[in-house]
């Protein structure tokens, strides 16, 4: 498995400046998320240098890969476009960058969209990466300090949002979305399901 600094060495290589500017910010609040949540933060750190290391390589390639490893490509072909990349960033990471951990694959693919029964590990990169500190919408500082609080309803809240916007902008949610959402909030506050 590669070292933390050379996940680093990876994303300055493959990424353009402005989303290695990202990926460094999406680091530095996994590892406090992880710090703060007993998680271990070089894994944390793994999983947020390589979780966009495919989001700039042409679609053709992204698709390729995907044929290429049908059995580790999550359903991706019958998804949405968005949820590609991280799923092609789990994939490189194993295939061509020896990482085995299943904790630290399964944030990287799952990173865009959650997914059911989601780990502390799987919550700190999707949160990370959706209130990173370069992230200037409205609600971004707030969201930042409500999942510094309290991982769990952080990321509840994150989903929300997330599924709230997409709907709004007449996009599709992904299926795992609203899993991972309606599952979180049964847990977390109890009750009956969600109608979303
Ligand atoms: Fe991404
Ligand atoms: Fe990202």
């Amino acid at each position: 498995m590669i070292s933390v600094q050379e996940a680093k060495r990876l994303a300055k290589k493959n990424l353009s400046e402005k989303r290695y500017e990202h990926t460094s910010n999406v680091k530095k609040l996994a590892v406090e998320l992880a710090r703060r949540n007993g998680v271990d933060e070089d894994k944390a750190a793994l999983a947020a240098y390589l979780h966009d290391i495919a989001k700039e390589l042409p679609k053709d390639r992204l698709l390729q890969i995907l044929r290429e490893n049908d059995i580790m490509s999550d359903n991706a072909l019958q998804r949405a476009p968005a949820v590609w990349h991280g799923i092609v960033a789990a994939i490189l990471a194993k295939t061509e960058y020896g990482i085995e951990d299943e904790e630290i694959l399964s944030a990287i693919r799952c990173h865009t969209t959650g997914k059911l029964n989601m780990s502390k590990l799987d919550k700190i990169i999707y949160m990370a990466d959706m209130a990173s500190y370069e992230r200037n919408y409205p609600e971004a500082a707030s969201l930042r300090a409500h999942v510094l609080e309290n991982l769990d309803r952080g990321t509840i809240e994150g989903l929300g949002m997330s599924i709230a916007w997409l709907k709004a902008g007449g996009k599709n949610v992904d299926e795992y979305s609203l899993a991972a959402y309606a599952q979180q909030r049964q847990q977390y506050y109890g009750g009956a399901g969600v109608s979303f």
